[in-house]
Parts: C-alpha cells; sequence; structure tokens
C-alpha cells in the first residue's frame, strides 16, 4: 500500500507541490494524496483545488485529528511559516515527505533532507546538501558542493552557485544570482533579480546588481 500524503497550503506553491506528486505518481504510484490542508483557503484557491479534483481537509488542527502514518509536505513559501507548520506536523509524529519532480536533476553524492519539494527543471549539481523542508522552485540552480540549510527557499530561476553556504530560513527571490563561494546569514533574503557578489550576513535585505544591503 502507498503512503498517504497531506499537502499544507492552497495557494499558488500548494498547487504547484501537487503537480510535483501527480507528476512523482505519473512516473511511478509513490504517493496516495488524501487532500490539502489549509487554515483559510481564499475562494478562489478552493475554486483551483476543486479543478483538480484535489479535497481541502480543513484546518491543520482538524487535519492533525486524522489518524493513522501520515507524511506531510509544508507547501508555502515563507521560511520561518514552514518551519512552524513542520514542527507543529512532526511533533502530533507526522512524517516529512521528499518530493523531486522527475523532471529535475540531481547529482551524485546530492543529499536532499526530509520534507524537501524539488520542482519542474530544477538541477542540483553535484555534492549538494539540502537540509529538511528546502524549496527548490521551478527552473532553480544549485551549483556543486554547496549546501542549504533547513527551511532555505531559492526561488524560480534562481542561481546559487558553486560551494555557496545558504544559511537557515534564506530566501533567494525569482532570478537572483549567488556568485560562488558565497555565504549567507540566517533569515536573509536576497531579492528576486539581485545579484550577491560577497557574503550577506543574517537577516538582511539584499537588492540590486551588485547586491547591497542596509
Ligand atoms: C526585495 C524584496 C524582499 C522587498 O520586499 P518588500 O520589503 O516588501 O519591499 P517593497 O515591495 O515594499 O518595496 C520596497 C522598495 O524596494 C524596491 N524593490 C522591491 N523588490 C526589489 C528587487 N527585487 N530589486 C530591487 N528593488 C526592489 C521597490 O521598488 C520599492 O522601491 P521604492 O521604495 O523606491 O518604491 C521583494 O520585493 C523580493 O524581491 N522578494 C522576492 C520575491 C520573489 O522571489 N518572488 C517570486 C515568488 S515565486
Amino acid at each position: 500500500m502507498i503512503p498517504d500524503l497531506v499537502v499544507l497550503g492552497a495557494a499558488g506553491f500548494g498547487r504547484e507541490t501537487l503537480d510535483v506528486v501527480a507528476a512523482v505518481n505519473r512516473a511511478q504510484p509513490t504517493w496516495n494524496l488524501l487532500g490539502v490542508v489549509d487554515d483559510a483557503p481564499s475562494p478562489a484557491n478552493l475554486e483551483r483545488l476543486a479543478a483538480l479534483g484535489v479535497r481541502h481537509l480543513g484546518s491543520l488542527a482538524e487535519a492533525l485529528a486524522l489518524t493513522g502514518p501520515l507524511h506531510f509536505v509544508v507547501a508555502i513559501g515563507a521560511p520561518s511559516v514552514r518551519e512552524r507548520l513542520a514542527g507543529r506536523c512532526e511533533a502530533a509524529g507526522w512524517q516529512p515527505a521528499t518530493l523531486v519532480h522527475p523532471s529535475a536533476t540531481v547529482g551524485a553524492l546530492t543529499k536532499l533532507g526530509a520534507g524537501s519539494v524539488v520542482c519542474a527543471g530544477v538541477a542540483v549539481s553535484t555534492n549538494v546538501t539540502l537540509g529538511r523542508h528546502v524549496h527548490l522552485n521551478p527552473n532553480a540552480t544549485i551549483g556543486h558542493d554547496t549546501s542549504c540549510a533547513d527551511f532555505v527557499s531559492v526561488n524560480p530561476g534562481a542561481i546559487v552557485s558553486g560551494d555557496c553556504r545558504i544559511s537557515t530560513r534564506c530566501l533567494v527571490g525569482a532570478g537572483a544570482v549567488v556568485l560562488q563561494g558565497l555565504s549567507i546569514g540566517p533569515d536573509t533574503v536576497v531579492g528576486a533579480a539581485a545579484c550577491l557578489t560577497k557574503n550577506a550576513p543574517s537577516g538582511v535585505v539584499v537588492t540590486g546588481v551588485p547586491g547591497r544591503w542596509a
């Protein structure tokens, strides 16, 4: 019997994650998708779930009452929200699922942490380490020997070069570039289309080319 899966989040990344689940299941039946958990889905997102034929299972509090050996992914882009919700699910005994779209490429010696979601067209190079609950959005690229710590988000089309250290809860915006060998401190955001050319401290917002912060 294939394991039950719950996806947290009915918004954009939630439904992109449903696409990953569907593609994985087309390649090989892997997950029994029970539905989507969301405390306050918008009417538009409820309609979109219905169009996909996917059930809304109610709030997280309601869903946590479900029994059985459930697997989950938190498909919510904001790293700190993801961390909080993953903690609640794990405290309830749910197991994080790791989802990799069949069109993604993943190099040798790469480690993918539990709860991570790797979307269509992502290129993960060799000897990369992804922590837990990392999101790699469509067409992101992660260079050789780089590590992305727990709860990192790399948004669509961003390029993190080789030998980088991306700390916990960082978000690398759409189309941004992080040059090789750089480190980014925890909770920093690299804005969309920025180019980071030197190490960034924790908790800053980097914008522009070259990337600058206050
Ligand atoms: C950089 C970022 C974090 C700033 O967010 P914010 O604090 O809410 O900023 P605001 O939208 O209030 O904009 C503040 C100023 O920064 C500018 N700005 C916003 N994003 C910028 C970016 N990526 N690069 C350069 N300038 C940017 C705005 O034009 C605005 O300038 P102004 O004060 O001269 O009008 C955000 O815009 C961003 O790029 N996030 C990543 C988004 C992403 O990847 N989206 C894809 C999702 S799939």
